[in-house]
Parts: C-alpha cells; structure tokens; sequence
C-alpha cells in the first residue's frame, strides 16, 4: 500500500516524535486492530463485498474521540482493499479548485482520507456532494455572463471522513456517507493488549500488571496508552535496568501525575474550578472554557468525553455538572449550606 502524505494537520499537540512513535505503532491490519469489533465486523463484510463485486467500498465516516483510532482504521480500510491511500484534512483545502485537482488526480478504487472533515469550507463541502454522490465534479469557467460550466467524470474513489465531532457535520454531507460510525472507548482489557503489543513492537519488557495498570489510566485510549508506555519506558530505563514492572509503573505514573482514575492535572483543574466557582455545576462549556483560558473544542472534544464516560461529569441541558462520584474521587465535600464545597 503507497500512503501518499498531500497534506496531514492534526487537531492533536502531539511531537514530531510522537508522530513517528504513532506511524510505528500503527495497526496495518483488521487482525492487529484491537477492539472495536462491531465497527470491525460491518467493515469487513463491506470490504469482502466490494472486493467481490470489484467496486470500491461506499463512502465511509469515521467519529468519536481523539487518539481512539480513526486514522489507524482508514489506513487499515486502504491495506485490506490493496488501496493507495491519500490523505488531506478539511482546513487543508482551501478552495474548490484544490478539492478538484484531488479528485482528478485520483485512480480508480482510491481512497482520499479527509481528516477534521468537518472543518471543510462550505464552497469546498458543495462540489464534495455531487463527486461523492454521482463521481462528477461541476466546475464554473470563468467569471459573469461568459461563465460556464463543465462537468468532469471522476474515477470511483471512497472518501474515507474522520470527525472528532458530528455534530458540526453538516447534514447533506453526512448523509452522503453510506457507513457512518462511532468508535467507542476501549475496556481496559483491549488498552492492555495494546499496550502489549506496542511493547513487543518496541522491544520493552513489561509485567502483566504492570499493563494493567497502565491500561487503567490510559483514558482507554489508545493514544495515550501509547504514550504512556513510552514514559514509563524512559523511568525503567534511567531508574532501573529498563524492565517495567509494577514498582516501575508505579512511580512513574506517580511522577507524571496521571491518578488512578486517569485524570491528569487539567481534568482535575476542570472538575474543581467547577466545584468553587459553580457549586458543582451546572455551567454552561463557554465559562468553563474562560474559567480555565481553555479552548472550548479541547474541552469539548479531549476533557468531557472521558469525564463523561467514567461518571465524572454529567451533561444537562443546563450546562455540565460534577457528579456525585467526582466529588468522592477529589476528597471533596458537597455543601448545600452556603452554597460552597469544602475540603473533607
Ligand atoms: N485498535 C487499535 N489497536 C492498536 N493500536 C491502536 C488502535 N487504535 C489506535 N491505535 C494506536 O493509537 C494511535 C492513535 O490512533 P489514531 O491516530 O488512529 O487516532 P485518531 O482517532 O485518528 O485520533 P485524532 O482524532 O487525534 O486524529 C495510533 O498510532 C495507534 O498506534
Ligand atoms: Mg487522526
């Protein structure tokens, strides 16, 4: 498989280094993707489906998350069609004439990964409809009444779309996408396994519980397993003779002030500043955004979706709320008296 890189920004903070860790680490097969397996099964079947009919496969879209594996699994989609892949983000092309000169330059049964899709200019989004929809691309000539259109037959490409939210989606063109879904976050036995494998892969000896207990606090995420494991690597390495072990993974969680739940500094940041300033919520993500000088979209898409998923914080339609169990995890106290939490 030829993975021709046109352009890749990533809405993540990740090093150089942490990139070329990610491209090592990847998956290039359906058989070391780990978890997702709903995802996986109706994959598949749309892929040995497509290969028999000799067609591409139908459009597909990609959500949840960052770090769960939207890009792995696009790759992994292009490996087992014997695709080549091209990869572009939707801040990336700028005008429709950039979205054109991809889609002309694509071959029969290629696949065009458009990451942050939602980020597409409107101009771009349209003329992505009916290529998507017919294979055809409407261009305009030319400018005011001597204007023309020309119709371009495309090859039969699949745009494979990753989205940290779809809600941003604009509806036509999610429902040009014949195979949307969501990935999940992992159990920690599947965060195990990875960490496993990524350690095999890095020549890194690790204990069984060791893994366990990283892949406790790895947000049951992939990316962050991954990094972790690195981490820890360089603790073994410079306190011990290299091996992770218990003791290991102990103090080097300790040192990188990761908790047992997962929650590094900011969540935790997070979670207080709405305790003292909002009585444990709920408050609208905009305050708490200003509470913390935070970006909404890395509130939105990094802090809440694992907060939420391990019953930390609650989404009302007021705004979001500690719960109950935050208050407990934090040694906090809820006081309804004043109106002001205190410390047990
Ligand atoms: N199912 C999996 N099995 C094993 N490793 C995985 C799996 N999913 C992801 N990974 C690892 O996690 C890393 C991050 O995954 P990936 O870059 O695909 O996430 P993403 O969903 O595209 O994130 P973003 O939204 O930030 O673009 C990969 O480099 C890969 O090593
Ligand atoms: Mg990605």
């Amino acid at each position: 498989m030829a993975i021709e890189r046109i352009i890749h920004t990533s809405a993540d903070d990740s090093t150089p280094e942490e990139q070329e860790l990610e491209v090592t680490l990847r998956p290039h097969d359906f058989a070391n993707y780990i978890g997702q397996k709903r995802i996986k099964q109706n994959l598949q079947l749309a892929i040995t489906a497509a290969k028999k009919r000799g067609e591409p496969i139908d459009h597909v879209l990609l959500h949840g998350p960052p770090g769960l594996g939207k890009t792995t699994l696009a790759s992994v989609i292009a490996n087992e069609m014997s695709a080549q892949i091209r990869i572009t983000s939707g801040p990336a092309i700028e005008r429709a004439g950039d979205l054109a000169s991809l889609l002309t330059n694509l071959q029969d049964g290629d696949i065009l990964f458009i990451d942050e899709i939602h980020r597409l200019h409107r101009s771009v989004e349209e003329v992505l409809y009916s290529a998507m929809e017919d294979f055809k691309l409407d261009i305009m000539l030319g400018k005011g009444p001597s204007a023309k259109s020309l119709r371009l037959d495309l090859p039969k490409f699949t745009i494979i779309g990753a989205t940290t939210r779809t809600g941003s989606l604009a509806a036509p063109l999610r429902d040009r996408f014949g195979m949307i879904h969501r990935l999940e976050f992992y159990t920690p036995e599947e965060i195990a396994r990875i960490i496993k494998r990524a350690a095999q892969i890095l020549g890194v000896e690790i204990s069984d519980d060791a893994a366990q207990k990283l892949a406790g606090r790895a947000r049951l995420t992939p990316r962050i397993a991954n990094r972790l494991l690195k981490r820890v690597r360089d603790y073994a390495d410079v306190n011990g003779d290299g091996i992770i072990d218990h003791y290991v993974s102990s103090s080097a969680l300790e040192l990188l002030e990761v908790d047992e739940l997962g929650l590094d500094p900011a969540d935790r940041r997070m979670l207080e500043a709405i305790i003292d300033s909002y009585n444990g919520g709920p408050v609208g993500v905009d305050t708490i955004a200003a509470l913390l000088a935070e970006e909404r979209g890395t509130i939105e898409d990094f802090h809440e979706p694992y907060l939420m998923q391990i019953g930390l914080l609650e989404r009302t339609p007021r705004g979001r709320k500690v719960t109950h169990k935050a208050y407990t995890h934090l040694g906090r106290k809820r006081s309804s008296i004043d109106g002001q939490a205190s410390l047990v």
